[in-house]
């Protein structure tokens, strides 16, 4: 698709809007209408074929800040992802999944695709040759998250993209920590984007919401799907998305600058074992980070802290213990807790992730509030 010359915080602020044309006001109105006039109009609107107006608006809104041609707006994260693997996946392809995933698609894809005869390998996306190894004839997706959940780990987007064309294997992204101001995969050569909208696209911890962008040709296949599963997100929360995504390129940068300064401030603290952020120039992919992500590294950080993290984190005075991410207030999570609770403690070694990490989602409040908060709750 040609992007459009105008800046993502323009962007952000039109794109998708539907005119007033009744009272001429300044927003999209709501329609909330689940039954329209089929007669005299090009395809029949309906809530659960996801095209009513304020469907469309969002849609478009996330398809032009991740510049991509077409989108679809769901009513979670894991309805836009399961939907799309679901359209592209049949009974005997196998799929190619980089292992360190958000634990509710992990358990997703394990629980889900083997009951319906597809198969799949996990693989460490960190090196590209790895999906390339691990391609047979029937792989038909390679599945990636980029920086990864929960220890920040980079999958080279292009190497990626480009392996994948040479096998004719479709790639998918989960692009929710990147959020689509930091970083538009499709840019860099990735077929499907999906998003958590729960997250950065929300971005006040109070919708649940997921959204699916790519070419026309795929986002026509993913929607077939689609209307079959009925993940669709009503008009009044549609609407609520269109409000918070006016604001994302704002919120976006103000938490790339905290989170950075708070990696910088972690990583000189005695009582921190290690720091996982890739904007720091001592992150393993630093170097990648920066080219894919010209945005900025994102507002997501993980580290080890010395003492017990469960303490550490009752003692946070401002910093809220939550699940999910992504919101104007910084919030902490145990990853062997929450997101990672439902695989084995194992896999849980494997992927290094450890009792004493603590993943950090930081928000839009003053940097030095948040680091003396750190500070004071650390033994
Ligand atoms: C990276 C990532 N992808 C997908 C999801 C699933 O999204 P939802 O909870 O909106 O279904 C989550 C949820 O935490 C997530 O963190």
């Amino acid at each position: 698709m040609k992007k459009s010359s105008l800046s993502k915080l323009t962007q952000s602020v039109h794109a998708g809007s539907v005119g007033d044309s009744q009272y001429k006001g300044a927003v999209t109105p709501i329609y909330p209408s689940s039954a329209y006039d089929y007669q005299d109009i090009p395809e029949i609107l309906y809530p659960r074929y996801f095209n009513t107006p304020n469907q469309r608006a969002v849609a478009e809104k996330i398809a032009a800040l991740e510049n991509a041609e077409d989108g679809l707006i769901f009513s979670s994260g894991m309805s836009a992802i399961m939907t799309t693997l679901f359209a592209l996946l049949k009974k005997g392809d196998h799929a190619v999944f980089q292992s360190d995933l958000y634990g509710g698609t992990m358990h997703a894809v394990n629980t889900e695709f083997l009951r319906f005869g597809i198969e799949c390998t996990f693989v460490d996306g960190s090196v590209p040759e790895n999906f390339e190894k691990a391609i047979r004839p029937e792989t038909k997706v390679i599945y990636i998250e980029t920086p990864s959940n929960p220890t920040l780990k980079i999958t080279d987007l292009k190497a990626v993209a480009s392996i994948a064309k040479r096998h004719e294997v479709t790639t998918v992204i989960d692009n929710t920590f990147a959020s689509p101001v930091n970083q538009n995969p499709i840019d860099q050569g990735i077929d499907i984007v999906a998003h958590s909208g729960t997250k950065y696209i929300g971005g006040h911890s109070d919708i649940c919401c997921g959204a699916v962008v790519a070419s026309k040709g795929w986002i026509d296949k993913i929607r077939k799907s689609a209307v079959n599963t009925g993940g669709s997100l009503d008009a009044h929360t549609s609407w609520l998305v269109e409000r918070s995504l006016k604001t994302i390129v704002l919120r976006v940068r103000q938490q790339n600058q905290n989170a950075l300064a708070i990696a910088e401030y972690l990583v000189t603290d005695q009582r921190i074992d290690r720091v996982y952020y890739p904007g720091l120039s001592s992150h393993p992919d630093h170097a990648i980070a920066k080219a894919q992500m010209p945005g900025g590294f994102g507002g997501m950080l993980s580290f080890e802290v010395k003492d017990n993290a469960f303490k550490f984190m009752d003692r946070l005075k401002l910093i809220k213990r939550a699940v999910s991410l992504g919101g104007v207030e910084s919030t902490i999570t145990s990853p062997a807790q929450t997101s990672h609770s439902k695989i084995s403690a194992a896999e849980r070694a494997s992927l290094g992730i450890k009792d004493s990490l603590v993943r950090l989602s930081v928000g839009i409040e003053e940097t030095e509030d948040l680091i003396n908060d750190i500070k004071q709750a650390l033994a």
